[in-house]
C-alpha cells in the first residue's frame, strides 16, 4: 500500500531542549507588545465557525503590496513547504525528473520521494556554487523542474544568477526559492518571474518573525500563478494566519526590518570572528545563518549542547562532512555561542 514511503524516514528536526536555540534558522526576536496585543484583539473577534477567505483577499493584498507584484502574481501556502510540494505534484510529466543541486535544502528530494518522481542531484563545487558543466549533465537526464535555492540552505551562499537563467532558458521550469532573499544584497528573481512562462519564486514569513504562522508565497506571471492556483487545497491558508499575517506585514514591517538589519550585522561580526580560529572554516553568508566545518562536527556539537546552545549538526549529509550550521540570534545569544565556540576550540586547540 505505501511502499513508495518504505525509504523514507519521518521529518527530522533538531529537537534537543536548549537554553539558546541557533538550529532553525528563524527570527531570534520576539514580536513587540504592541503587535501582540493588536494580534490578541484581532483573533478574538475571529468568527471561528466559519471557513477562512479561501482567497486569503486581504492578506494577499498585503503581501503584494510587501513583495512589490500585484495580488494575481500570487499563489499562498501552509509554508513555502507546500509550495515546493505542490509544485513537485503538478509539474509536467511524471516521467521527467526533478533536478537540484545537493547539499540544499531537503524538501525537494523529499517531496519528490513522496510522489515517487525521479530525482537529479547534481553537486556543487567546493565553494558550494553551481558549475555549468554539472547543470548541463543534469539537463541531459531530460528534467522537468529545477530547484535551487538561493541563498542556499545550508550553505548560506548565493548561486550564480547566470547559471539559473540559464537553466530556464534551456526550457526547464524553475524554481527559485529564495527564503532568504531579506538577510542577501544580491538582486532578486522577482523581475524575471514576472516576465517568464517558466520561472518561478518562492518566499516564506518563517524566517522573518512568523515561522508560526506557516504561511509562504510563490511570486508568478499572472497566468502561471493562475494555472497553479487551481492545484492548491482550498482553504490552505488558516483564519489566524491570514489575519496575523495581514497586521504584521503592514503594521510591524518597520520591526521586521529591524530585526533583518541586526541579523546582517551580528552574521559579519560572528563570521569576522570565527575566520580567525585556525581550524575553523567559516563559508560566507547570505542569509540569516552560516556554516562552518571543523575538525570534529560531532564533538563539537555535543559539547556546545552540554553547554546550553543548539547549532544544527550537517556532519552526516553528502558534502557536508563535519559541517555545522549557525542560526543567527540575538546578539547576546550570539555572543554566548562565541565564547562557547573559544572555549571548546581552546581546549581542542582549534585556536
Ligand atoms: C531554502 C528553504 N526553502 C523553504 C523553506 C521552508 O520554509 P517554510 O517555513 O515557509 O515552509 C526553508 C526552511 O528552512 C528553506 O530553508
Amino acid at each position: 500500500m505505501f511502499q513508495r514511503l518504505n525509504n523514507l524516514k519521518p521529518y527530522k528536526t533538531e529537537t534537543t531542549p536548549c537554553k539558546i536555540k541557533l538550529s532553525s534558522n528563524e527570527d531570534p526576536f520576539e514580536l513587540p507588545l504592541w503587535l501582540r496585543d493588536k494580534i490578541s484583539k484581532a483573533i478574538k473577534n475571529l468568527p471561528f465557525q466559519r471557513y477562512p477567505d479561501p482567497h486569503s483577499t486581504k492578506l494577499k493584498e498585503v503581501l503584494a503590496n510587501f513583495y512589490n507584484v500585484k495580488p494575481e502574481n500570487l499563489v499562498l501556502g501552509n509554508g513555502s513547504d507546500e509550495l515546493i510540494h505542490l509544485l513537485i505534484t503538478i509539474a509536467g510529466d511524471y516521467n521527467k525528473p526533478v533536478m537540484y543541486p545537493v547539499p540544499t535544502f531537503p524538501m525537494y528530494q523529499v517531496s519528490a520521494d513522496i510522489v515517487g518522481r525521479k530525482k537529479v542531484e547534481f553537486p556543487l563545487d567546493e565553494n558550494f556554487q553551481l558549475k555549468k558543466e554539472k547543470i548541463d549533465e543534469a539537463l541531459n537526464k531530460n528534467p522537468v523542474i529545477a530547484f535551487f535555492a538561493s541563498p542556499n540552505n545550508p550553505t548560506g551562499n548565493s548561486f550564480d544568477r547566470d547559471l539559473i537563467l540559464y537553466t530556464a532558458d534551456s526550457g526547464v521550469f524553475t524554481v527559485v526559492d529564495e527564503a532568504y532573499i531579506h538577510f542577501s544584497e544580491k538582486k532578486d528573481f522577482v523581475e524575471e518571474a514576472l516576465k517568464r512562462d517558466n520561472l518561478v519564486i518562492l518566499r516564506t514569513v518563517s524566517k522573518i518573525g512568523l515561522a508560526s504562522i506557516r504561511l509562504g508565497a510563490l511570486i508568478a506571471k499572472e497566468e502561471i500563478a493562475y494555472e497553479i492556483d487551481k492545484a492548491r487545497l482550498p482553504f490552505n491558508i488558516t483564519y489566524p494566519t491570514q489575519i496575523i499575517g495581514e497586521i504584521v506585514l503592514s503594521e510591524g514591517l518597520e520591526e521586521i526590518n529591524k530585526h533583518i538589519k541586526i541579523i546582517k550585522l551580528e552574521r559579519e561580526k560572528l563570521i569576522k570572528k570565527i575566520s580567525e580560529f585556525k581550524k575553523i572554516k567559516v563559508f560566507p553568508s547570505d542569509a540569516n545563518f552560516f556554516l562552518i566545518k571543523v575538525p570534529d562536527g560531532d564533538l563539537l556539537h555535543q559539547k556546545l549542547i552540554e553547554k546550553g546552545i543548539l547549532i544544527r549538526n550537517m556532519s552526516h549529509l553528502p558534502y557536508m562532512e563535519n559541517c555545522l550550521r549557525v542560526s543567527i540570534g540575538k546578539p547576546e545569544e550570539n555572543s554566548a555561542f562565541f565564547r562557547a565556540l573559544k572555549q571548546i576550540s581552546q581546549e581542542l586547540d582549534w585556536i
